[in-house]
């Protein structure tokens, strides 16, 4: 018997809702409205359930990076250090997850405190650990809070 817990529900929601807008794509327009009503109680369903990570609070490091960081660390806009760029992340390494954290956490020179987001520490530490691992180091994740 299969464990049909909330979050397997929102998991297959998740996949009809991509598979119906996949669908969707090329559907003259006044389906729209079929389609719509047809996706609603997916959709429904996936807003009542946090899908696994993906919530406000609990995203990954990738989700956050993705989100936020990207805005700055993808171009190294303002001397940020680039993504995946070992040179410029390895002196900051040195200082640690902690001390890291600690930079993301209040903000340094051009970052504003938590990069200008409502990350959570552990969201801040796993987009740092997220970053800092792509560019040399193995920071281990830090657990869910
Ligand atoms: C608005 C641009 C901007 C965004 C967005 C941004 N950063 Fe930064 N970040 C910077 C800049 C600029 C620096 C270099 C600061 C310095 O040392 O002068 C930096 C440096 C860092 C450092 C190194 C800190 C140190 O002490 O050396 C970490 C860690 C970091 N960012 C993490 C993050 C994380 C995690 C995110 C996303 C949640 C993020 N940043 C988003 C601009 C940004």
């Amino acid at each position: 018997m299969f464990p049909l817990n909330i979050r397997t529900l929102a998991a297959a929601g998740a996949l009809v809702l991509s598979v119906s807008v996949f669908a969707m794509g090329g559907r003259p327009k006044d389906n729209e409205e079929a389609v719509n009503s047809r996706i609603a109680p997916v959709a429904r369903v996936e807003l009542a359930a946090p899908s696994a990570g993906a919530a406000a609070g609990d995203r990954s490091g990738e989700q956050m990076y993705k989100t936020t960081c990207i805005a700055c660390h993808e171009a190294g806009v303002a001397n940020a250090p680039k993504f995946g760029d070992k040179a410029a992340w390895a002196p900051r390494l040195a200082l640690g997850l902690d001390g890291l954290l600690k930079s993301a956490i209040a903000g340094k020179n051009a970052m504003p405190p938590r990069a200008g987001s409502d990350a959570n520490d552990t969201e801040l530490a796993r987009a740092i650990v997220y970053m800092a691992n792509k560019a040399g180091a193995n920071f281990k994740e830090p657990a869910a809070k």
